[in-house]
């Protein structure tokens, strides 16, 4: 094992890792919610590996679901061709999705999603001989790392390398503490003084910005405003969706409904890369009638097989009555916890949305904040996963976890808490 872990030192790259001596945790298998290591340990993923996994890991009837499309059709090109996956895929999405969204365009993640619902927003203007170049965003959003998708996401350390690269956006303060009034004439400035083609947001939970929550009531607000102000709206629920804020979807608490929704992560379980960008009649008929209308844009593993028949899977368990009782339940464990770790010293905002629990440690400081690593090293330690935004913790666990791992995770957290917070403390 050591030299696993020696190789992987000299010559992997890991993403988002800046401490050149971080630990690395050798895994050999995964079962439920727990990731097994070489060294026999057995690890709570409260962080569904990056807020993918829904239903555990190497989920048996995902598994076979793959296993079973690999030995049928791995892959095929999709322009031009189709696939039964595909195609029930889809069938089985507009079970759970309004009417109104009746096309989908896939791609390789949630980043991918994004871009293209971008390119779709800016074409549809172009198609209709309408100059629009910008967009509105929160200003912490998190959109993905692909250039289009880290311009309208926050700038600042993620971004500040690429700066001159990225195009200009106009911003509305963050939602989890800027009243309603103040945002909405935040967005009529922007529409009135920019060529604005979509206002683009994470809905209800804003992820990697430090997991801020926001209203129904807000979010709806904002997205009847920009219609009235005649823009698109993209809701990114490449981490909402799926179940994450109690209802399937962020936009099934509001009426209103977005141009363009953005899935991936939890859209396979969590087993294998995609993205699906979904709109609607309207905005699919502007790319219609001549060539250079169309769409032209595209990725070699679109609607890979393999990830579709993974998404089927998913999609039926999540959509089961015993997936639909653990959400319920987690999300009732997850309050259990919330009050305990209020009580806890140097812990404070611990909120809650859905299956979505977060907390801020010592003062924030953004992605940088040093607690919130101490407390990470702390809990991997115990075996229990989570992964600090800086100084905000929180916990995402699968729908698989049982109320013993969350109560061992909150006890974990509040014994890393008692033994490295100190009073007075500004992380
Ligand atoms: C809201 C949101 N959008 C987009 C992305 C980018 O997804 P990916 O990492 O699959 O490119 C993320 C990733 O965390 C996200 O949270």
């Amino acid at each position: 094992m050591q030299d696993a872990l020696a190789f992987d030192h000299r010559h992997i790259w890991h993403p988002f890792t800046y401490r050149a001596d971080q630990p690395t945790q050798l895994v050999t298998h995964g079962s439920g919610p727990y990731l097994h290591t070489a060294e026999g340990r057995r690890i709570f993923d409260a962080i569904s590996s990056w807020w993918v996994n829904l239903h555990g890991h190497a989920h048996p009837e995902i598994a076979q679901a793959v296993a079973a499309q690999a030995a049928r059709l791995e892959q095929v090109i999709f322009a031009g061709f189709t696939h039964e996956p595909a195609l029930e895929l889809i069938a089985g999405l507009q079970t759970i999705l309004h009417p109104n969204f009746s096309r989908f365009f896939f791609s390789d993640n949630g980043s991918t999603a994004v871009e293209v619902a971008l390119k779709m927003s800016l074409q549809y203007f172009h198609n209709l001989g309408e100059a629009r170049d910008t967009f509105v965003a929160f200003r912490s959003a998190y959109h993905g790392d692909t250039f289009g998708a880290m311009s309208v996401s926050a700038r600042g350390t993620f971004t500040a390398p690429f700066q001159r690269q990225l195009f200009q956006v106009s911003w509305l303060d963050d939602p989890d503490n800027t009243d309603a009034e103040t945002l909405v004439s935040q967005l009529q400035e922007a529409v009135q003084t920019q060529r604005v083609a979509a206002l683009i947001v994470e809905p209800l939970i804003m992820g990697s910005g430090g997991m801020r929550m926001y209203s129904a009531d807000k979010l709806a607000l904002l997205a009847e405003v920009a219609h009235m102000l005649g823009i698109h709206v993209i809701f990114d629920e490449v981490f909402t969706g799926f179940g994450r804020t109690g209802e399937l979807f962020a936009h099934h608490h509001i009426r209103q409904l977005p141009d363009f929704l953005c899935l991936s992560k939890g859209l396979t379980g969590g087993f294998l890369p995609m993205g699906l960008t979904v709109t609607t009649e309207e905005i699919h008929a502007a790319f219609q009638g001549e060539k250079s209308r169309s769409f032209l844009h595209g990725h070699s593993f679109t609607a890979n097989p393999m990830a579709c028949a993974t998404a089927i899977a998913s999609l039926r368990l999540l959509t089961g009555e015993a997936c639909t009782l653990q959400r319920r339940q987690l999300a009732q464990w997850l309050e259990a916890a919330k009050e305990m770790l209020e009580k806890t010293p140097g812990l404070h905002r611990v909120r809650r949305t859905g299956c979505v629990l977060a907390m801020e440690v010592g003062e924030s400081t953004g992605y940088l904040g040093n607690t919130g690593p101490v407390i990470y090293d702390w809990c991997l330690a115990h075996d229990v996963l989570i992964r600090p935004l800086g100084n905000t913790i929180y916990l995402v666990p699968p729908y698989v976890s049982s109320e013993a791992d969350i109560q061992r995770a909150t006890a974990v957290i509040r014994a890393g808490m008692a033994a490295s917070w100190q009073p007075g403390t500004t992380a």
